[in-house]
C-alpha cells in the first residue's frame, strides 16, 4: 500500500501516455510528487523500466504502474484504463501526451524537410493512428468512469499552429491539427459534467528525444520539457475546476506570477473558434 499523500492531486489516479518520453517522464514525476497515483503507458519498454527505477529511488514507486500500451490500438487503451482502475481507482486524469515525431521517418528532417514521396501510406496510417486516433481512443476508454464520477481532467498535448500548417511536416502537423479539433468539440460535449478538456503545448521545439540531435539546434536554446509541468498540474488540481476549452502555451507560463494569474496569461480558446461561425445552414443556425 502506498503512504497517504498531501499534494494537490492526493487521491487522484492519472494516466499518462508517452510516459517514457522527455515530456511524459517530467509529467509522471510531477504528478507523483503531487500525490497522484500514476499509470505510465508507453511502447518503449527500456525507458519505462528506467522511469520505474528512478521512481523507486525517490520512493514514489508504490503509486506508479508502468505498462507497455500502444495507443494506436483501441483494445490496448481499454485494457490500460481497466488496469489503472483496478489498481488505483478512477482514472480521474488523462494526459494524452504520447506521439510519434517526424524523426521516425528521417532524423535530419528539420534540416531537410520531408516531402510526400518519402511518406509511405503505412507511415501515414501509423502516425494518424497514434497522434490523432490514440488520444480519442484513450478518452473513449476513460470517459464513462469520469462522467460517472462527475469529475475528470483530460489534457491533450498538440503542437504549435505553425507546425500544424507547416509545409513538409506531414503527417505530424495535420494529425495534431485534428487532435486540436477533437479537443474543442469534446470540451463543449462534456461542459457542465465536471470533466474538463484542455490543450497544452510547449510553445516551440523542446529538448526531448522527439527533436533529434541531427536537427542542428543549440540544445540549450530549446524549451525545457519541465515547462509543461506547471500548467498541467494546475489544470489537474482543484484550481482548474472551471478551466475548460482552453489552450495553454507552456513556454509563456510565468513562474514569478501567482498560478491563477500565470494560467490566465498563457491561454486562449482551443483551436480556431473565430473561424467556426456562420456556415450556410438550411433553416438558420446549426445546433451549438
Ligand atoms: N519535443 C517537441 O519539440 C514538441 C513540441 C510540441 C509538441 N510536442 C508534443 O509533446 C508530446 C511529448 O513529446 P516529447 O517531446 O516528450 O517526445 P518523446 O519522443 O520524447 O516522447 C513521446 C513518447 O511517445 C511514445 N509513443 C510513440 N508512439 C506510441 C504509441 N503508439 N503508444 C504509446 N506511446 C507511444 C514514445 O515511445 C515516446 O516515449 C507529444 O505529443 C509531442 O507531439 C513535442
Amino acid at each position: 500500500m502506498s503512504m497517504p499523500e498531501r499534494g494537490r492531486l492526493a487521491g487522484k489516479t492519472a494516466v499518462v501516455t508517452g510516459a517514457a518520453g522527455g515530456i511524459g517522464r517530467e509529467l509522471v514525476l510531477a504528478l507523483l510528487r503531487e500525490g497522484a497515483s500514476v499509470a505510465a503507458l508507453d511502447i518503449d519498454d527500456g525507458r519505462l523500466a528506467a522511469l520505474a527505477d528512478q521512481c523507486a529511488e525517490r520512493e514514489l514507486a508504490t503509486r506508479l504502474s508502468t505498462s507497455r500500451t500502444d495507443i494506436s490500438r483501441y483494445e490496448e487503451c481499454e485494457e490500460a484504463i481497466a488496469h489503472a482502475r483496478s489498481q488505483f481507482g478512477g482514472p480521474h486524469i488523462l494526459i494524452n501526451n504520447g506521439a510519434m515525431g517526424m524523426g521516425v521517418i528521417r532524423r535530419d528532417h528539420m534540416v531537410e524537410l520531408i516531402g510526400i514521396q518519402e511518406i509511405t501510406p503505412g507511415m501515414w496510417d501509423q502516425f494518424t493512428a497514434t497522434n490523432y486516433s490514440g488520444a480519442w481512443y484513450m478518452t473513449r476508454a476513460a470517459i464513462d468512469g469520469m462522467l460517472a464520477n462527475g469529475w475528470g481532467r483530460i489534457v491533450n498535448v498538440t503542437t504549435s499552429f505553425f507546425t500544424m500548417l507547416r509545409s513538409k511536416f506531414h503527417p505530424y502537423g495535420p494529425a495534431k491539427a485534428g487532435l486540436e479539433a477533437i479537443s474543442a468539440g469534446q470540451a463543449e460535449e462534456f461542459a457542465g459534467t465536471g470533466v474538463t478538456v484542455n490543450v497544452v503545448v510547449p510553445g516551440g521545439p523542446t529538448d526531448t528525444p522527439m527533436v533529434p540531435e541531427e536537427s542542428g539546434f543549440d540544445r540549450g536554446a530549446l524549451i525545457s520539457p519541465s515547462a509543461m509541468v506547471p500548467p498541467i498540474v494546475w489544470l489537474c488540481s482543484e484550481a482548474g475546476d472551471d478551466a475548460t476549452g482552453h489552450r495553454y502555451v507552456a513556454a509563456d507560463w510565468d513562474p514569478a506570477c501567482e498560478p491563477d494569474a500565470a494560467a490566465a496569461a498563457c491561454r486562449a480558446p482551443i483551436a480556431w473558434p473565430d473561424l467556426a461561425h456562420n456556415p450556410v445552414w438550411p433553416g438558420g443556425k446549426p445546433q451549438a
